[in-house]
């Protein structure tokens, strides 16, 4: 039998009931199968950690989780934090940190999930948007200078790198070429930005010749929006910088019906370091603590996580699982329209993952 250690970070809001509630379906999946059991260690950072300690997470805390097998993540955020000290003390810290540079972002119409697109049917929308996770937009490269004076200026700059551009692409073709359409979208501003993201179109091209099996083309990040909405089915496998993916990955959670089940993960696809795995979604402090939240995404992303792992019947019994609980309209929850409680759901979840039979490794 197989050990994963499991580091589990749940953080601030509703990332402390979610991440909970996924390590119970991974309980419950153990409990299940003699091929692997999972040994957590959790791990308290976030911002009641920066009130008492002045920072989100301690300054070796890296070398606590190093050496697991893979991170469940919940949320980072407070109302009381500058959310630029909660994202870079604790989430980027980590993404960047382990060098995950490959966050990748799955987007399905579940079934019985309304999405709010009328002539948008479940199948038209199945996509995954690659985000480039460590430079970019987020390399965290800038200043200020002659601050509260009126010549006051400050600097966000973006840095693209051909290493780190190559290995995006590279990851984003393989993936495409895995999916049945074996279809890539690139998204770009190179009419606007006229130095990195040449770059960024041109070292596209450069790979995609590695890739003679895979279609690709191109689309300027502010019409990839309408595209998005109105031909969905035009769209497979996408690829953009950190912001661009940012914001298009919201855009399509929407479209997939709720930001509460979107999964993501932070992927080091060269395995020297543990991958991530968390809900898309934020803390959303105006539920937290109110049993409301939508534990779909964190479920999603657990599947993320066994996928990593290479613990594919398990993965695939657990999306069995989310997927006849989303069938099922008593099971939602509030963001879906539902009355559900965020333990209501987990039960349901485990029940089924319970009654399902594991296949031998
Ligand atoms: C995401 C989130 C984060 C980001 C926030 C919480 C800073 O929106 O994971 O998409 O912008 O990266
Ligand atoms: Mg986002």
């Amino acid at each position: 039998m197989k050990t994963y250690r499991i580091a589990t970070i749940p953080g601030d809001g509703i990332g402390k009931e979610v991440v909970p509630a996924g390590q119970q379906v991974l309980e419950a999946l153990a409990r299940s199968t003699q091929n692997f059991e999972f040994q957590f260690e959790n791990f308290d950072w976030g911002a009641d950690y920066y009130r008492q300690h002045g920072v989100m997470m301690p300054a070796d805390g890296l070398d606590a989780i190093r050496d697991k097998d893979a991170i469940l993540f919940g949320s980072a955020g407070d109302p009381d934090v500058p959310d630029h000290i909660t994202l870079w003390g604790l989430r980027l810290k980590i993404c960047q940190g382990l060098d995950q540079y490959a966050n990748v972002r799955p987007t399905r119409i579940l079934p019985g999930i309304d999405g709010p697109l009328k002539r948008c049917k479940p199948e038209d929308l199945n996509w995954v948007i690659v985000r480039e996770n460590s430079e970019g937009e987020y390399s965290g490269v800038g200043g200020r200078v002659h601050q509260g004076h009126p010549i006051e200026a400050a600097t966000d700059v973006s840095i693209l790198t051909r290493a780190g551009v190559e290995r995006i692409m590279r990851f984003a073709f393989k993936l495409a070429q895995s999916r049945p359409r074996k279809l890539l979208t690139v998204i770009t501003k190179s009419n606007a930005q006229r130095h990195a993201m040449v770059m960024w179109d041109e070292i596209a091209l450069e790979i995609s010749k590695e890739f003679p099996d895979v279609k690709w083309d191109k689309e300027l990040v502010d019409a990839s929006t309408a595209r998005m909405v109105n031909r969905p089915a035009t769209l497979d496998t996408i690829v953009a910088t950190n912001l661009h993916a940012d914001i298009l990955s919201d855009l399509a959670a929407a479209l997939a019906g709720s930001l509460g089940i979107a999964p993501t993960g932070n992927i080091d696809p060269e395995r020297r370091y543990p991958s991530m795995f968390e809900p898309i979604h934020g803390s959303a402090f105006d539920i937290m603590g109110k049993g409301l939240a939508n534990p779909v995404g964190t479920f999603w992303s657990v599947v993320m996580l066994l996928e990593h792992l290479g613990e594919f019947d398990a993965a695939k019994r657990v999306m069995q699982a989310i997927e006849a609980v989303t069938s099922d309209k008593s099971l939602h929850t509030r963001d879906l329209g539902g009355a559900a409680t965020t333990a209501q759901v987990t039960d349901a979840v485990c029940a089924l993952i319970g009654k399902t039979v594991a296949h031998a490794a």
